[in-house]
């Protein structure tokens, strides 16, 4: 006899219809319906048995598998030495949790177990499902593939945005159109990767959307398929390399976290969901996020070539500006002068620093600003006093050559001796100085993790090293940076306060990849700099007016020698700092939105309806005469707005016409940016 599990959320629906010999069937995932609705019948009894098929009628179950009447993708592909191939559930027990349930599903043929955890958080409108799996046989279980969740999509699914790119480039968005072939995108680049961000958003026919990411930041794939009864399969999971995972009888492996939620407002109302449930899992020192502070980086002012005295003065120079954390960036260690040498060697360069970094942090914290610093844990060079005592340390395959990146290898995270020295040697600076933050970077791909492939177990390596720190520090902050973008994602963010969004400042481009980022990640997580100019990563110039108002859409930060600008653009950097800590709790604690108005102007909102920030940018120049309207569709239509431009004192408006008709904008040349404020009297 078949029962129906409902969880809800105020703006989410799951439902299941169970049976005790089987996987729970999905039958509904989307909006939140009404209190009290629920399936009509039983799924079998809806559906007519179509000719050329089975009898017994498999619809999409929370764990459908390979070989008993599911022909679509399979949420594990394992087996034992070529047997137990063939999967099904023959058990299911439902055990209730807070907010979810746990299906206890058992294949007693293949003598599997496998547990589902799914929970709905009533909050954050976000659905989390991963999987237990565990090898009750009494020989290895070869596993290929095994899915952290399996969701259904409504027949009117239409498109799926995911997101690409490179270094300097990410969040590049690509659209794809929902056939009826397979939609896969899959990472192997062993971390969270540049080009393949674990996440998607996927839009419906009437304006419904759906979005899902993995709390991952190792390989991953996900899938979307077609099926029989017209809707779409969405799966994802780990990427496993050969024989990256076998268990041994009574071992088991847990996926990581799919996180899922929908939205009848669309691809903003899912960014909403996933901003809570992001911001919900960090964890802050103290308990609660204080204001986020102004940061200054050293590294695009002065990469390698550090000096005490030229570093004091631009520690001064950003006290007086506002500046109110002070990141050291690479540079600072034992003979790193370039990027050939050095990585591992954690303790300060005596050229550079004959007394330590103390100097240096003392008079930082001596201004009034905290104090960072930049470690790169995973990596180390071949030139380097680590790499010559434990040349054995670095991740390898027998008879094959070491591939170097960034003149750099990988430290195997597996081993407790290396994460012991790593913490060792770090935690030595953290109590010894006075640093209460560090920005964590990684700066190349996997190739080689191991004779025996050891992606999986070197991101939960690094887990384990992020985590003691978090334990023995609590009130130290990290940035997770890796190269720029190639480390954001829901599973770092546990231990994380901040990411490095893109080694490209370039206002232009920071535009676009700070939209992509926003889709699943909240502002105050996204750390976005004033560059100099031309921008290093893309040799243009822009003013400084431009480049200062786009970074204020995240945690702000400043990347240059910032003794070397002229006094009006210090002037016009120090008003941008202060109208960014003007406006940083409406940004960081509220609300976001993006949009287009007409002629290649792009928004982003930020707070809530009734006290916005818009941000508006153009980065070509106009081929209207006159400057397109900007509708936005969050505010009150009932209510009257005062409206500021650029913290000018501008008009009311009511509330309705700037939805429908939409608010004047004034004149924009090409890279220029505005500011507006909009409160509800
Ligand atoms: C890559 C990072 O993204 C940069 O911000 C900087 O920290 C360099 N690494 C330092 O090597």
């Amino acid at each position: 006899m078949s029962t129906f599990i409902r969880l809800d959320s105020a703006g989410c629906t799951a439902i299941w219809e169970t049976s005790d010999s089987e996987a729970p069937l999905w039958r509904y995932w989307g909006p939140r319906l009404s209190d009290g609705v629920l399936p009509p019948e039983q799924l079998r009894e809806t559906r007519t048995e179509p000719t050329f098929s089975l009898h017994f009628d498999q619809p999409l179950s929370i764990f459908p598998v390979l070989g008993m009447g599911w022909f679509g993708q399979t949420a594990l592909l394992a087996h034992r030495d070529g047997a137990d191939w063939a999967h099904a559930i023959t058990r299911c027990e439902v055990e209730s949790v807070d907010h979810g349930v746990i299906f206890h599903l058992h294949d007693d043929v293949a003598r599997l177990f496998i547990a589902i955890h799914a929970t709905l958080d009533p909050e954050t409108d976000v659905l989390r499902l991963s999987t237990k799996l565990r090898n009750d046989g009494e020989t290895t279980l070869d596993i290929q593939s095994l899915a952290a969740g399996n969701l259904p999509l409504p027949d009117n699914a239409q498109s799926v945005r995911s997101f690409g790119g490179r270094h300097n480039g990410e969040f590049v968005p690509i659209d794809d159109v929902l056939s009826r072939s397979l939609w896969r995108r899959e990472n192997r680049r062993g971390l969270t990767s540049h080009d393949c961000f674990p996440g998607a958003v996927v839009t419906c026919s009437d304006g419904v959307a759906f979005g899902a990411q993995l709390a991952w930041s190792g390989n991953h794939f996900q899938q979307i398929e077609w099926i029989d009864d017209g809707r779409w399969h969405w799966q994802f999971g780990e990427w496993l390399a050969p024989g990256e995972v076998r268990l041994d009888a009574g071992e088991s492996i847990d996926t990581p976290d799919m996180l899922a939620t929908c939205s009848a407002e669309g691809a903003d109302g899912v960014a909403w969901a996933f901003h809570r449930e992001i911001r919900k899992g960090v964890q802050w020192p103290g308990g609660a996020m204080k204001p986020r502070p102004v940061h200054l980086n050293t590294w695009e002012g002065f990469y390698f070539d550090h000096d005490l005295d030229a570093l004091r003065q631009l520690a001064d120079a950003a006290a007086e500006i506002g500046v109110e954390r002070f990141v050291l960036d690479d540079g600072w260690f034992h003979g790193r002068n370039d990027d050939t040498s050095s990585l591992g060697d954690w303790w300060p360069d005596q050229q550079k620093y004959p007394d330590g970094v103390a100097p240096l942090a003392t008079h930082v914290t001596g201004l009034g600003m905290e104090f960072g610093l930049w470690i790169e844990p995973e990596m180390v060079n071949p030139d380097s006093d680590l790499f010559r005592a434990h040349p054995d340390w670095v991740l390898q395959i027998s008879g094959r050559p070491l591939l170097t990146a960034r003149n750099q290898l990988v430290l195997d995270m597996r081993k407790e001796e290396v994460r012991d020295y790593l913490y060792g040697q770090i935690a030595q600076l953290l109590e010894t100085l006075p640093i209460s933050y560090l920005k964590w970077d990684h700066n190349r791909d996997l190739t080689h993790a191991g004779n025996h492939a050891g992606y999986r177990e070197q991101t939960l390596g690094a887990y384990a090293l992020f985590r003691r720190f978090r334990e023995a520090f609590p009130d130290v902050e990290i940035e997770a940076c890796a190269g720029g973008g190639g480390r954001i994602d829901a599973g770092i963010s546990r231990f994380t306060h901040r990411f490095w969004t893109s080694d490209n400042i370039d206002a232009v481009s920071r535009g676009s990849i700070q939209r992509g980022f926003l889709q699943f990640m909240p502002p105050e997580l996204m750390g976005s700099h004033v560059g100099a100019s031309p921008a290093h990563g893309t040799g243009r110039r822009q003013s400084m007016a431009f480049r200062s108002s786009v970074a204020r859409a995240g945690h702000l930060g400043i990347e240059f020698d910032l003794r070397k600008i002229s006094d009006k653009d210090k002037a016009r950097l120090a008003q941008s700092i202060a109208d960014y800590k003007h406006s940083r709790d409406l940004i960081h604690q509220g609300r976001c939105w993006t949009g287009d108005a007409a002629d290649g102007v792009s928004w982003t909102a930020f707070g809530d309806p009734s006290d916005l920030m818009v941000q508006v940018l153009r980065v070509s120049a106009p081929t209207f005469r006159f400057p397109p309207p900007l509708r936005l569709p969050m505010v009150h239509r009932d209510r009257n707005y005062r409206i500021d431009i650029n913290g000018q004192s501008g008009t009311t408006m009511q509330g309705e016409w700037i939805t429908r008709s939409g608010l004047p904008l004034p004149r924009m040349n090409a890279e220029t940016a505005l500011w507006i404020s909009l409160k509800a009297e």
